[in-house]
């Protein structure tokens, strides 16, 4: 009789374009359930760029299961507050955000992008990434997608995933080949709506004593609301924030507001986070009052001058997320405002979703592989609508100089009452997806959570090798 060899477990071959936080998370997954990926991203190395970050209680069930989450409260600071002022600095009034800790069982974190991304990269195995890959072209057959990089290398797996952000060239090309068969909606190929640009760093004082905020339990987000915009011809500043972080760090990043004609004129921009030369926007604002103590000057003092990025802010929600093989997660598929402080998040929540989706493949074919993308589009697709919603009125909120969003903001500060506060926050925290194979992390809050989502998940199609 003939013996049978069983079969080792076919896997996809995940090719995932990005080293971002949606690539980088996406890897912590795929390697605790062993399906083989390689990260492809075109920096020539890592540059630590950015500035505050914030997340939420309602990604930390998450990154508690991940084991992330303890090593993130070491680099940030817990925030309680948004205060905002006048140039004077004068207080225009504060948004309490406590309830957010009795809906989640978390305090808010904030900390500097450069800690969250050095945690992540920390937990994928330098020989799975490959640096100066950048991904110019794709193609795919019926059981096999190729992409082709700018140094004339090409590489064929079964997966392909853009985590390549906002002008990502994956997207690109699946919506050429759309396109192509008429596949896309017509507001996929639109432009992105751009209202505003923003220049970030984080300052390290040599005097941290000087910034009581430093030291203090818990920090607050300042935000300093301008009110120049009377010149139409160049960007205003619209506002600055600044945050006393961890470490005796300060994140500080001004917003600009573009004004139509500005807007008209601009052909060229910058859509790559890097520095900015010849920029004397911030000169103009190196005496100014600073709401942690002193001036804004001793803060750019204390920044390393190569790494202030300025960058234009797109925004835009795409409604097409997946075509064959090719799948997007993060600022590929939606580019939110930053106000809302949503971009992260959504991004980190994009990648656990679709390796849920992944591990509950059984045979890898294109029909499984569609009806996996499938299922994380509908899982994710409302929950990033909400949040793109939240953005583009947060940043409004924040930062706009209309004669309507001065006057919004104002009933903001002002009347909004506590009881619309806490529905919204509850709402805001009952979304707080997990990872499907690990234990789950009971609710820690007294805010209702919304169902999983994978409870028919049945017996695991790949094992799991923690
Ligand atoms: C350097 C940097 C600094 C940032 N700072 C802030 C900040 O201070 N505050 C804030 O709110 N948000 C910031 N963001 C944006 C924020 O990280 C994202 O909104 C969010 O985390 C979603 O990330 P993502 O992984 O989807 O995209 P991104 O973080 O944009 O990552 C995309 C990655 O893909 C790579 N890539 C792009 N095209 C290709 C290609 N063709 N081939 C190969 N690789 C490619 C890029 O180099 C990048 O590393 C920053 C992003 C970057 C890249
Ligand atoms: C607006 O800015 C432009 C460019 O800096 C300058 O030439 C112009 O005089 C300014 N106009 C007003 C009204 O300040
Ligand atoms: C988002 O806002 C749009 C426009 O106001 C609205 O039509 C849509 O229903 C909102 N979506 C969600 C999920 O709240």
């Amino acid at each position: 009789m003939e013996q049978q060899v069983p079969m080792a477990t076919p896997r996809p071959e995940v090719f995932i374009i990005g080293a971002g936080i949606a690539g980088l998370t996406l890897a912590i997954l795929l390697e605790q359930i062993n399906v083989p990926y390689h990260i492809f991203e075109r920096a020539s190395e890592v540059r630590p760029l950015g500035s505050a970050m914030a997340l939420e209680g309602n990604i930390f069930p998450a990154l508690e299961q991940l084991g992330i989450y303890e090593e993130l409260q070491q680099v940030s600071k817990t925030y309680v507050s948004v205060d905002f002022y006048n140039a004077e600095l004068k207080k225009l009034g504060c948004v309490n955000i406590k309830e957010n800790r009795v809906a989640s069982g978390y305090h808010n974190l904030i900390f500097s992008r450069p800690k969250l991304y050095e945690i992540l990269l920390r937990r994928v195995p330098a020989h799975k990434m490959t640096f100066r890959k950048k991904v110019l072209r794709t193609e795919e057959s019926d059981s096999k997608v190729t992409i082709y990089c700018s140094d004339d290398t090409s590489y064929t797996g079964d997966i392909l995933v853009g985590a390549d952000g906002t002008y990502s060239g994956v997207r690109q090309n699946m919506y050429k080949h759309m396109d192509e068969k008429g596949l896309l909606p017509k507001s996929d190929l639109e432009e992105f709506s751009i209202g505003y640009t923003t220049i970030v760093g984080v300052a390290t004082p040599p005097n941290p004593e000087k910034y009581p905020q430093l030291s203090a339990e818990h920090s607050c987000f300042n935000q300093i609301i301008y009110k120049d915009g009377a010149n139409a011809s160049i960007p205003w500043i619209a506002n600055c924030y600044v945050v006393a972080g961890a470490d005796n760090q300060i994140s500080w990043g001004f917003g600009q507001q573009l004004s139509e004609s500005y807007l008209r004129d601009l052909q060229f921009r910058n859509s790559e986070w890097g520095p900015e030369k010849d920029d004397n926007t911030l000169e103009q604002y190196r005496t100014f009052p600073c709401p942690l103590g002193g001036t804004l000057g001793d803060l750019f003092d204390a920044t390393p001058k190569n790494l202030i990025s300025k960058i234009y802010l797109e925004e835009k929600l795409f409604k097409t997320w997946h075509h064959g093989r090719t799948v997007l997660i993060g600022d590929s598929c939606h580019k939110l405002h930053p106000a809302g402080g949503q971009g992260a998040r959504n991004a980190i929540q994009d990648a656990i979703i679709l390796a849920n989706c992944i591990y509950s493949m059984t045979d890898f074919s294109s029909a499984d592989i569609n009806a996996a993308f499938e299922d994380y589009y509908k899982q994710r697709y409302h929950h990033a609508e909400v949040a793109w919603n939240v953005s583009s009125g947060s940043s409004k909120i924040l930062s706009g100089q209309k004669w309507w969003e001065r006057f919004a903001r104002y009933l903001v500060l002002n009347y909004l009452p506590d009881w619309l506060m806490r529905v919204n926050t509850q709402r805001e925290m009952s979304y707080r997806p997990q990872v499907a194979w690990l234990p789950l992390i009971e609710n820690r809050g007294e805010g209702h959570v919304l169902p999983q989502g994978f409870e028919s998940v049945e017996a695991p199609a790949v094992a799991v090798g923690i």
